[in-house]
C-alpha cells in the first residue's frame, strides 16, 4: 500500500501505477487551534505486510503530518513502513554553522527514523544526510529524468551545453546530459552573499548562439539560477532553460526567472508545482 503525504499526492498515485500496489486516501485535517490530523483510515482493514509512506516536508506541518502518518501505520500493526522523502526539509542545515546552532537535519532525520524501517531519499543537498538516520536510508538520483521534457521539445537543442551554477552540482549536470544523449558539460563558479543574493563567475565556455540547460538540484529563491541566466544571456546564449530536481520555488523565484529570461522551467515531482514536467516515480519504485 502506497500512503500519500498531502503534498506528494500525485507522486504517490504514480508510484502505485508503476509498482501496481493499492493508493491510500488519508484523511488530512486541522483542529481548530492549528494543529494537523492526518490518518490512513483503511489501513486498519488491509493490515498489508508494506507500506510505503511518500511525503515531501517542505513544511514544518508536512513533517508532523508525516509523523502522524507513520504512527498511524504503527498503531495499525502493518510490517514494514517504508518512508520515502522525496524532498527533505531541513537537508540543507545538514551541521551547525555557528557554535549554538542545531544540525537541523539530524533533528528530523530522528525524528523521522522513530516511524520508518527504511528511509528513501531523492538528492538531497549532501548524500552525507543519510547517515543521520537511525534506520537503513537510501539516496537515489533522479536527475537524470529530467532529460525527458528537453527530449519532448519541438526543436531538438542546438548545441547544448548543460552547465551547473557551482561545482557541487556538475555531476548533476553530466547526469542530465548522459540521459540526453549529447552536449557538453561545464560549471559556474558561485559566490553566496545572503539568503538571496548571488554572483556567479562564468566559465571560458562559448555560449554565444547554443542552447543551454542550467542544472540544479534546488531551485529556492530563484537567485543561483537567475543570475546564470542573466550572465548567459549577457554573453548571448540562445534558448536557456533551466532544470532542477526540487522545485521549491520560493517567494518570487517563478517570476525572478521569467524576468531574467528563461526559456522554460523545469522541475520533477518531488515537489508538486506547475513545472513538475517528470515523475521521479520510476527511479524510487527501482529501490522498493
Ligand atoms: C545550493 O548550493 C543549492 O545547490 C542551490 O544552488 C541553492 O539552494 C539554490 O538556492 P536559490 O534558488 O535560493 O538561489
Amino acid at each position: 500500500m502506497i500512503v500519500p503525504g498531502s503534498r506528494s499526492q500525485a507522486l504517490a498515485a504514480s508510484l502505485a501505477s508503476v509498482l501496481d500496489d493499492t493508493l491510500a486516501v488519508p484523511d488530512f485535517d486541522r483542529f481548530p487551534d492549528g494543529e494537523t490530523f492526518a490518518a490512513v483510515p483503511e489501513v486498519a482493514d488491509a493490515t498489508p505486510d508494506r507500506t510505503v509512506v511518500v511525503a515531501a516536508t517542505p513544511s514544518n506541518d508536512a513533517y508532523v503530518e508525516l509523523l502522524q502518518l507513520q504512527d498511524a501505520l504503527g498503531e495499525a500493526g502493518v510490517g514494514e513502513v517504508v518512508t520515502v522523502l522525496p524532498y527533505m526539509g531541513y537537508a540543507r542545515q545538514d551541521r551547525a554553522f555557528e557554535p549554538g546552532h542545531p544540525v537541523s537535519a539530524r533533528a528530523m532525520a530522528r525524528a523521522v527514523s522513530t516511524g520508518a524501517d527504511r528511509v528513501v531519499l531523492v538528492n538531497p543537498h549532501e548524500a552525507s544526510v543519510a547517515d543521520f538516520f537511525d534506520v537503513p536510508c537510501d539516496v537515489i538520483d533522479a536527475a537524470p529524468r529530467l532529460a525527458r521534457p528537453l527530449q519532448d521539445l519541438d526543436s531538438a537543442l542546438t548545441d547544448p551545453l548543460f552547465l551547473s551554477p557551482d561545482h557541487g552540482a556538475v555531476d548533476l549536470a553530466t547526469a542530465v546530459r548522459d540521459a540526453y544523449g549529447t552536449g557538453e558539460t561545464d560549471y559556474f563558479e558561485k559566490t553566496r552573499h545572503s539568503g538571496t543574493e548571488v554572483s556567479v563567475q562564468p566559465s571560458d565556455a562559448t555560449v554565444a548562439g547554443r542552447d543551454v540547460v542550467i542544472v540544479d538540484d534546488i531551485v529556492a529563491t530563484g537567485s543561483t539560477m537567475a543570475e546564470s541566466v542573466a550572465v548567459l544571456r549577457d554573453r548571448d546564449a540562445d534558448r536557456i532553460f533551466t532544470a532542477c530536481v526540487h522545485p521549491l520555488l520560493a517567494r518570487a523565484a517563478r517570476a525572478r526567472l521569467e524576468a531574467a529570461g528563461v526559456e522554460r522551467v523545469y522541475g520533477t515531482d518531488t515537489l508538486e508545482r506547475d513545472v513538475s514536467a517528470v515523475s521521479v516515480a520510476p527511479s524510487v519504485a527501482r529501490v522498493l
